[in-house]
């Protein structure tokens, strides 16, 4: 079918109409005259994917990765990162207006690294190959290389003889200082060659949860801070930018507060914030991140915080602190109903909200904005050339 594109939704694809029914388009461009094929028919949509560009947009060029058309994940590899910026910010501009929010001087932050920025990154094996998952899809697309991960990672991808792993999984994940965790889910222990320790600088390897090698976590030093981060828990993956959120953020607090980190993880912004402010109470849902922070402030010397285990949903309640401020980074689903009922009841001055996600931010957003009123919104490019960004935005409880 020949689409005409209007625009990109939120996803990164081209929302084109077809006989009064909406039609969403991979891999095309706003402006763009694509043939396209039908992946999914929804109720009120249709799914297709460009198969042709009969007429490219001038932003289109040579996608920067071999891989990127079969692989999918960089959304924005066949432009320059200038104009995946302006994308990203019609993007997050529509989705406001969409839902009700006037934010007239919308920024989307640069990544200080638009290549090699990925700290973790996990792939499928087959047949003894790397390979992503397309997305959606197991449909298996084998890489030699993934552009965006650090270069201590791609190293490694383009090493991956040394693993003779048959069938399975691998996250790779990096620290600045190249050091590698490898975390293997495979059926039979891999039979890894001698020259993986010899050519690469490996932190541990975990296969299905036992520590085959050294041990099962890495260092990572930021900002004179030391952080302890477990395989298993959460970090930041591009830590460039996430160092610049967690410097813009910092202007919102003061000595005075008392302040809730939920999700904190291994207490990437604890840590920070400990250093600025009276106390820090973190909730995280993972016990080894939950270790990792506990170790984390001890190992800086913080002795105003604590950190406790369990659903955020669950735990909120209980606590017995009076917070000045509220900072809260879920995951991409966003906060639970019962969340956000908490937060309303609670009347906190300050809610600092920091999303991975701008869907579930906005629906979040939908229902803060009954108590609070959005005082600054901006965007960060946490994932350069995909469709993803973070969103920090902060929200101040409107005077009943
Ligand atoms: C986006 S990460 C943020 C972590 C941390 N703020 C950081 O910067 O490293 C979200 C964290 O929420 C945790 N999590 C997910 N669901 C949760 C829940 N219901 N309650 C508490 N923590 C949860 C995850 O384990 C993860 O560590």
């Amino acid at each position: 079918m020949k689409c005409h594109i209007e625009k990109l939704d939120y996803e990164g694809r081209g929302i084109s109409r077809e006989k009064n029914k909406v039609v969403f388009i991979e891999g095309a461009l706003p402006e763009e005259v694509v043939e396209a094929k039908k992946i999914k028919e929804e109720k009120h949509f249709d799914l297709y994917k460009a198969t042709e560009i009969l007429k490219p947009a001038l932003q289109r060029q040579t996608p920067f990765c071999l891989f990127a058309k079969e692989c999918g994940g960089c959304t924005f590899a066949m432009v320059s990162y200038r104009n995946s910026l302006i994308y990203k910010e019609t993007i997050l501009k529509d989705l406001l207006e969409h839902n009700g929010f006037n934010c007239p001087n919308l920024e989307i932050i640069p990544s200080p690294k638009q290549m090699g920025y990925r700290n973790k990154i996990s792939l499928k094996i087959h047949h003894q190959q790397p390979g992503y998952y397309k997305e959606n899809t197991h449909d298996f697309v084998p890489i030699t290389n993934c552009l965006i991960a650090l270069p201590s990672i791609q190293k490694l991808v383009q090493d991956f003889s040394l693993f003779n792993i048959e069938e399975g999984s691998i996250t790779i994940r990096s620290n600045k200082n190249d050091e590698l965790l490898l975390i293997i889910e495979s059926q039979e222990e891999p039979k890894l060659k001698e020259e993986l320790i010899q050519r690469h600088k490996i932190a541990g390897i975990i296969w299905n949860e036992k520590c085959l090698y050294n041990s099962p976590f890495f260092f990572e030093r930021l900002d004179h801070l030391l952080y302890k981060v477990n395989a298993e828990s959460f970090f930041q993956v591009n830590l460039d930018i996430a160092e610049k959120i967690a410097q813009d953020i910092l202007m919102f607090f003061s000595k005075e507060d008392i302040v809730y980190d939920l999700y904190c993880g291994v207490g990437y912004f604890s840590l920070k914030l400990a250093r600025f402010v009276k106390q820090v109470i973190g909730v995280e849902i993972n016990p080894k991140a939950i270790l990792n922070a506990t170790y984390n402030a001890s190992l800086n010397n913080l002795s105003n915080t604590s950190f406790h285990v369990g659903k955020v949903e669950e735990i909120l309640p209980k606590l017995p602190y009076h917070p000045s401020k509220i900072l809260i980074d879920p995951p991409r689903s966003g906060l639970a109903k019962q969340v956000i009922q908490t937060l309303l009841a609670s009347s906190v001055p300050k809610i600092v909200y920091i999303s991975c996600n701008p869907k579930t931010l906005m629906r979040d957003l939908k229902k803060l904005t009954e108590k609070y009123e959005i005082k600054s919104l901006k965007a960060y490019d946490m994932f350069p050339y995909t469709k993803h960004m973070e969103v920090c935005t902060m929200l101040e409880l409107k005077d009943c």
